[in-house]
């Protein structure tokens, strides 16, 4: 497993995707600033950076939990990386001796959790970590079900000169594959796709409410054809 951990984290910041684009990052960044207001920030899978180093750019004390070393190892050699202390750990479990005004856990990576136990242990943990008041924070997709006729379980996502990407759906279980071709081979990542609702009921489970949802970074309304949600939880306090 940190084999494979490593040849991702290698190339985790060669993607041409609009997630690493400098744009995408800024505005998220923004959100994150304003939600975290005065407090610290805790990213939960924090990856390589790509959003807890300009976020900690921008003042904010950045702390980050993740599973993987050779993304950590990544994150260290940038400018500023060496500076977030980074607990290597599962987010649905491990816990830090603070408190933050804001938990975040972006780029769909509530996904890579693939049961429903432990998605709900991932809004425990966030709920943990709250500063009374305090807010949780989910990006992630919307299952992409209404592009997929009945009986079929393929929906390509992205088709471009040097990445092909096609998302498996097992509707009975939940279960998503993604499936990448790139010119380093083939590579099939498993996830659990995850309804808005679903992760409402997970929030109220962990003690917290819906306080946001858009449907981007720029606050726009979630809507019936929104792709993906930004949603915020909040303890009460
Ligand atoms: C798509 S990357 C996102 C990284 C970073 N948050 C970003 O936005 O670029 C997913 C990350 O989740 C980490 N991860 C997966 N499961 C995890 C878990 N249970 N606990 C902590 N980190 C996990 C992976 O190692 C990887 O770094």
């Amino acid at each position: 497993m940190q084999d494979w951990f490593a040849k991702q984290a290698a190339h985790y910041d060669e993607s041409e995707g609009f997630m690493f684009d400098p744009a995408e990052i800024a505005k998220t960044v923004d959100v994150l600033v304003d939600l975290a207001g005065t407090g610290k920030a805790l990213e939960f899978a924090i990856g390589t950076g790509r959003i807890g180093l300009p976020l900690a750019e921008r003042g904010v004390e950045v702390h980050g939990i993740e599973l993987s070393e050779p993304m950590v190892e990544q994150l260290r050699q940038k400018a500023g990386g060496a500076a977030i202390p980074v607990t290597i750990g599962d987010m649905t479990t491990t816990q830090l001796d603070a408190t933050f005004s804001l938990v975040y856990l972006v780029f769909n990576t509530i996904n890579n959790l693939t049961t429903q136990d432990a998605q709900v242990a991932c809004f425990e943990n966030a709920a943990r970590h709250l500063e009374p008041g305090g807010v949780f924070l989910v990006e992630v997709g919307v299952p992409q079900l209404q592009r997929l006729p009945v009986g079929e379980r393929f929906v390509p996502f992205h088709v471009g000169e040097n990445h092909v990407g096609i998302d498996e759906y097992d509707v009975v279980t939940q279960g998503l594959w993604s499936h990448h071709v790139t010119a380093r081979g083939k590579a099939a990542m498993p996830f659990r796709y995850v309804w808005p609702a679903e992760l409402d009921l997970m929030a109220r489970i962990a003690g917290m409410e819906l306080r946001d949802r858009w449907s981007d970074w720029e606050r726009s309304p979630f809507t019936a054809t929104s792709e993906k949600h930004v949603s915020v939880w909040q303890t009460s306090g």
